[in-house]
């Protein structure tokens, strides 16, 4: 069997589509886009953090802007009519992939952040006060820990961590003791950005509802790497981010079932967003609309909706399986030294990264010695801080994957952490 052909997924066409897995990295920074002397094949295993885009997606943008780039919803003029089509049929392309039930359900914001704080202010601020509680976890990105903490401290509202066990899995038992009668909102990760544990986000939503509650679920590294449906979740909000699925950066969804955001006042107020407007008062949009106030991000929108054709036509399952033989490749490589410390559960049971420690050497020096070697991963705290507390460490390395990374790429990681290893004796 060749390496290909044992790939749930075409990975070397899929790399052709992807320019930027052409060039070299490793010498000195100089100008953006170009390598000094010196470089190697760049290993891009920072996925997490971001994607790379591929052609189709960067082309969908460049048609926009040479073809029919002009404002959306206001003109009546040809090109704002192809562009409000271009616009609305993103968020029905959004919505199909998820399996929401259409467009209204669909609000574009800038990321996974700012879909989180959409639902703090415009629902939190309204609804929480003292004796209410907001339950989220130990394993929560900054996005939604820090954004629900400080809304909570500006209501009243209680704010409490379900545990993380020693596999780095959700104590359920927990969940059950904190999830009650209080509970207003359960907001919670689908997959960890630092453990790359898989939660069981239907349970949680059933036990959230169990007791009249909201569930949000952060799909920020799900919704790129495995197939989502959100009517099978039954969340009531689930968020994402293009950027990490082959999309643009600047375009984020916030899902929301339809009669909690038509109940929801609007977060940010102005143009695009209103129906009528007297200098005393104002009347608002059909959703989406009224969740996006001002001119949206358009080319962002159309980009986002080639790169989920992209992802469908490769197929959400074949993705996932890719992502899981990687990360238990990864897993497995990794586990062979002694001094390497993998944070969450096994590799055979998690989405497609691995956050580690290598004894002795801190992370910041390891990934900048991977860079020398031309490997690029994410140190640091990955927006967990209190995550990293409770693991009992400042930082980790983290080696995130895609669709178009292979099993030589993580041969190329784990050489780079020997190399690094013995430079630190
Ligand atoms: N949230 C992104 C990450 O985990 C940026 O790297």
């Amino acid at each position: 069997m060749s390496t290909q052909e044992s790939y749930p997924i075409d990975v070397e066409a899929i790399r052709a589509d992807f320019p930027i897995l052409d060039r070299t990295v490793g010498g000195d920074v100089t100008t953006p886009g170009e390598s000094s002397e010196d470089t190697e094949p760049l290993v891009y295993l920072d996925n997490g953090a971001t994607s790379q885009t591929p052609r189709p997606v960067v082309e969908a943008i460049v048609d926009y802007y040479y073809g029919y780039n002009a404002n959306v919803h206001r003109g009546i003029h040809q090109l704002s009519q192809e562009a409000s089509v271009a616009y609305e049929e993103a968020h029905d392309r959004v919505a199909e992939f998820i399996n929401a039930e259409g467009r209204e359900e669909i609000v574009f914001t800038k990321n996974t952040t700012e879909s989180m704080n959409l639902v703090a202010y415009a629902w939190g601020l309204e609804e929480l006060g003292p004796g209410d509680s907001v339950i989220t976890t130990q394993m929560e990105h900054h996005a939604s820990l820090v954004t629900w903490q400080q809304i909570c401290k500006r209501t009243g509202a209680e704010i409490r961590f379900i545990e993380v066990d020693e596999n780095g899995r959700l104590d359920m038992d927990h969940a059950a003791e904190l999830i009650d009668e209080s509970t207003e909102m359960v907001s919670l990760v689908h997959v960890s950005n630092t453990l790359g544990t898989v939660n069981p986000v239907a349970e949680i939503t059933e036990m959230a509802h169990d007791v009249g509650a909201y569930a949000f679920v952060d799909g920020a590294q799900a919704v790129p790497t495995r197939p989502v449906d959100v009517a099978a979740i039954d969340a009531d909000f689930y968020a994402f981010s293009g950027h990490k699925m082959l999309g643009p950066t600047g375009i984020g969804v916030l899902y929301g079932k339809e009669a909690i955001l038509e109940s929801m006042q609007p977060y940010l107020y102005g143009g695009d967003m209103i129906r009528k407007v007297t200098y005393e008062d104002s009347t608002w949009e059909d959703l989406p609309w009224k969740f996006e106030a001002g001119t949206p991000n358009i080319a962002q929108a159309v980009g986002l909706h080639a790169a989920i054709d992209y992802l469908d036509d490769i197929g959400m399952a074949n993705v996932q399986a890719h992502e899981e033989l990687l990360a238990e490749y990864a897993y497995d490589r990794l586990s062979d030294h002694d001094d390497v410390e993998i944070y969450g559960p096994p590799g055979d049971d998690r989405g497609g990264l691995v956050a580690f420690n290598v004894d002795g050497v801190h992370a910041h020096d390891l990934s900048s010695i991977l860079n020398d070697y031309a490997v690029a991963i994410r140190a640091g705290d990955h927006c967990t801080q209190p995550l990293h507390d409770t693991l009992g460490t400042a930082a980790s390395a983290r080696a995130s994957f895609y669709i178009y990374n292979t099993r030589e790429e993580i041969d190329a990681l784990v050489e780079a952490v020997d190399s690094a290893r013995q430079l630190f004796g």
